[in-house]
C-alpha cells in the first residue's frame, strides 16, 4: 500500500464522495510524515497555547483525522464523533464554554463528543457510557500525537462546560474534550515528567 493511500481509507465505500485531497494534490511531505518516529514525537510533544496565525493545510487535518479514526474502540463500533468547528462564532461560544480560556480561539478547533447509540453492545447504560468516553478520549490522544508528528502543536481543553458546549455545537452529544491546532508561535521544550519509579507500582 503506497503511504498516501491513507487517504482512500478515509472514504472507503463511499463512492459519492471523491477522494480528497485528489492524487495530485497529495504534497511529498506526507510520506515523510508517515515515516515518524513515534516515539520522538511522544518525547517532544509539549503543550501550546500561542498559535500562529496561519492556516493548517487540509491534508494534515486529513491526516490527524484518519489518526484518530484507527484508535481502538469499545467493540470496534467508534462510540465517538469529531466535530471541527470551524464557523468563528462558534469558536467564541466554545472560548466561553472553556472558562474563558482564549486560545480556544485556535486556527483548529476539534470537539470530540461521545456518541454511546454507536455502541451495539448488550451491557448496562453506565458501562456504554463509560465506553463512549474512552472512545471519544482516546481518539484526541491520537489525533493529538498526530498533530505532533505533522509540526503543528496543540492544547488539549478538558475544563469545560458540556452544556455550554453542546449549544454552542448545536448537538445532544456531550463532549469528552477540545483539542485545539495550530502552528506554535515558538516551539516549547516538553514538560519533566514524574520519575518512572514513582508511577509504576509493582505489585
Ligand atoms: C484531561 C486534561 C484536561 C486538560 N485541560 C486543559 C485546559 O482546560 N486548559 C489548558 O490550558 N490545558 C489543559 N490541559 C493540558 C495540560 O495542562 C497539559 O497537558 C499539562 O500541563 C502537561 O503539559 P504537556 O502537555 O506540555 O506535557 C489538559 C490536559 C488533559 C489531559
Amino acid at each position: 500500500m503506497y503511504p498516501s493511500d491513507i487517504f482512500s481509507r478515509m472514504y472507503a465505500g463511499d463512492e459519492d464522495k471523491n477522494l480528497y485531497p485528489k492524487q495530485e494534490q497529495v504534497p511529498s511531505e506526507i510520506d515523510d510524515a508517515l515515516q515518524t518516529n513515534l516515539f520522538n514525537v511522544m518525547l517532544n510533544r509539549r503543550s501550546q497555547r500561542k498559535f500562529e496565525n496561519r492556516e493548517v493545510e487540509d491534508w494534515k487535518l486529513e491526516m490527524i483525522f484518519a489518526a484518530a479514526d484507527t484508535a481502538p474502540t469499545a467493540g470496534g463500533f467508534q462510540g465517538f464523533e469529531i466535530f471541527n468547528v470551524k464557523n468563528p462564532d462558534v469558536k467564541l461560544k466554545l472560548v466561553e464554554a472553556a472558562n474563558k480560556q482564549p486560545y480556544v480561539d485556535a486556527p483548529v478547533v476539534l470537539v470530540f463528543c461521545m456518541n454511546p447509540s454507536r455502541i451495539k453492545m448488550n451491557f448496562p447504560t453506565g458501562i456504554i457510557r463509560k465506553f463512549s468516553v474512552q472512545d471519544a478520549t482516546l481518539a484526541a490522544g491520537y489525533a493529538q500525537l498526530a498533530a505532533h508528528a505533522l509540526g503543528l502543536s496543540s492544547v488539549w481543553i478538558g475544563m469545560i462546560d458540556e452544556e455550554r458546549v453542546m449549544q454552542a455545537l448545536g448537538t445532544d452529544l456531550v463532549p469528552s474534550c477540545l483539542l485545539c491546532l495550530g502552528y506554535p508561535f515558538k516551539m516549547l521544550q516538553p514538560k519533566p515528567k514524574r520519575n518512572l519509579a514513582e508511577l509504576i507500582h509493582e505489585i
